[in-house]
């Protein structure tokens, strides 16, 4: 059985203090509240908190991550963040390919697969990030885009290295608009992409990836989405800025 993951992006959300006070928030429930055998739950920061977080959460089951780094391990690069950096502020994953950073960005498939590299070489696991817009949807592209994402973005990849990576479908339409893939869509796209992986790697290996749904996921409709065969858990936006929502959803595992 794969553990299920609930992975909260706050993404350019939280001042220092509020952030601190959601962590603690969220430590102290996620102790009490949540069975930490059923599922790993990880805070994902602005760079700027993941050191004070990773404090506030050390010693307890919550783990951290960082939304983005850079390529390269250092160098002239003003304003980047290397996956080293990162580590050494005390997180142990690092979100890649968000559909915001393709967008807005303009990060692509080749990038990506070099973040990748660097992610994995400093012993972090990676939460790749896959999905389609809702043009290419309605198109009946979306088998299409989600293949050439993880293709492009995973498959050079040996089969312990894709042991390292979490992958999330996050279907834009369904990010920050409150609507969410019907359990069956989620489900479908979850069961392709696992398919994808048994093809290159075999089961043993596909099974062992966790493949994360996001988009709109709340609190009363988590435990549908995580009740079917292939979705792992969740990476939550919106109800990850507010502890009750976002435990109740770890809670939902
Ligand atoms: P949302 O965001 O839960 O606010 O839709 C999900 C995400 O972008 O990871």
């Amino acid at each position: 059985m794969r553990k299920k993951i609930v992975a909260g992006n706050w993404k350019m959300n939280k001042n220092f203090e509020e952030g601190m006070a959601l962590t603690s928030e969220v430590v102290n429930m996620v102790k009490d509240e949540v069975s930490h055998e059923k599922v790993t739950v990880i805070l994902i920061p602005p760079f700027v908190h993941v050191h004070p977080v990773a404090a506030l959460a050390k010693g307890t089951p919550v783990l951290v991550g960082a939304q983005n780094c850079h390529q390269e391990a250092n160098g002239a690069y003003t304003g980047e963040i290397s996956a080293g950096m990162i580590k050494s502020c005390g997180a142990t994953h690092i979100i890649l390919g968000h559909s915001e950073r393709r967008m807005y960005f303009g990060e692509t498939n080749a990038l990506l697969a070099s973040k990748v590299n660097t992610v994995l070489s400093n012993g972090l696991t990676a939460i790749y990030c896959c999905g389609e817009t809702l043009e290419q949807r309605n198109a009946n592209k979306h088998f299409e885009v989600i293949e050439s994402q993880v293709k492009e973005g995973l498959f050079h990849l040996d089969a312990e290295q894709m042991k390292q990576i979490v992958i999330a479908y996050e279907p834009v339409w369904a990010i920050g608009t409150g609507v969410t893939a019907s359990t069956q869509q989620a489900q479908e796209v979850h069961a392709f992409i696992r398919q994808l992986l048994v093809a290159k790697y075999g089961k043993d290996t596909a099974e062992s990836v966790c493949i994360l749904y996001g988009g709109s996921v709340k609190p009363d409709n988590a435990a549908e989405l995580f009740s079917q065969s292939d979705i792992d858990g969740g990476l939550i936006g919106g109800a990850a800025l507010q502890s009750r929502s976002f435990v109740d959803i770890a809670k939902a595992c």
